[in-house]
């Protein structure tokens, strides 16, 4: 049986990996986003690599107003969908410091606007009882610290939304999982100097297939990440407020 996906963010490079990997296998493919040309650039090489279709659809997360013309797509679909969420922005630290009024929009951007949309298509995926849900958090949500914590504060609480959600749709067979990307080379940290542990798209689009192969509920890619937030999450408070980590 034909699955169906919709991508949320179809125009970051993690998700244009997860794409082709996903129409290699026979995937049909919604792609949903701002950059209209990119989506659909991706929804043409989407089809020469196999999948049955392809259709670039424009949303912006902070206007849900967009999303009634994907979810009125979705429901024309029979059987499995399955949904995968890219959304988020990561302005520098000291650029919302100097203009708070950001905050919004990065909060909207990296939790309530992707939340949103998952909210709006939870009951259509329960309804057919099978299907994955992936949600791209970060290891950012993990620990808020002085570099980024505006941007992790948002992430920490779609990592919270997912894991109810989680718990929500297992009810009715669905699977959530939660993918935490330590530093990946992307449009989003072309500007930083040093990325810790960097891996491509690629091998997140890879990890994110075999986490939902093996219903994992939770993955940090690459895995080191894993570890690394792990003692940072166990530093002492008194220490951790000192360091610039
Ligand atoms: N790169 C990393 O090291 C890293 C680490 C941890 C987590 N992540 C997360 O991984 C995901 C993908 O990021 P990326 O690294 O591939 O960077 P990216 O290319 O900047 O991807 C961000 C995506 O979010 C979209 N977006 C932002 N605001 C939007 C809005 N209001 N409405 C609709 N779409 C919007 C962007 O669309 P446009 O193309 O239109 O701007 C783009 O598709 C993000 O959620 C990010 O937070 C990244």
């Amino acid at each position: 049986m034909t699955e169906t996906w919709v991508i949320l963010g179809a125009s970051s490079s993690m998700a244009r990996a997860l794409v082709k990997r996903l129409a290699e296998r026979g995937a049909a493919l919604v792609l949903a986003g701002r950059d209209m040309d990119d989506l659909k650039a991706t929804a043409a090489d989407a089809e020469a690599r196999g999948a049955p279709f392809a259709e670039p659809m424009a949303v912006d997360v902070r206007d849900a107003a967009t999303f009634a013309p994907v979810l009125e797509r979705l429901a024309r679909e029979d059987g499995a969908l399955c949904a995968a969420v890219f959304v988020g922005s990561m302005p520098p630290q000291e650029v919302i410091d100097a203009d708070p009024s950001m905050i919004a929009g990065v909060v909207t951007d990296s939790h309530a606007g992707p939340a949103t949309f998952l909210q709006m298509l939870a009951p259509m995926i329960e309804e057919r009882g099978m299907g994955t849900v992936v949600g791209v958090s970060s290891v950012a949500g993990d620990r808020g610290r002085i570099g980024n914590y505006v941007y992790g504060s948002a992430k920490a609480g779609f990592t919270t939304y997912l894991s109810g959600l989680r718990n929500r749709l297992a009810r009715s067979g669905v699977h959530v999982v939660t993918v935490k990307p330590g530093m990946i080379d992307t449009a989003m940290t072309w500007e930083m100097d040093k990325l810790m542990f960097p891996v491509g798209p690629d091998k997140v689009a890879a990890d994110i297939l075999r986490a939902v192969e093996k219903k994992r509920n939770v993955i940090y890619t690459p895995w080191i990440w894993l570890w690394v937030m792990l003692v940072i999450r166990h530093i002492p408070e008194f220490i951790f407020k000192k360091m610039s980590i």
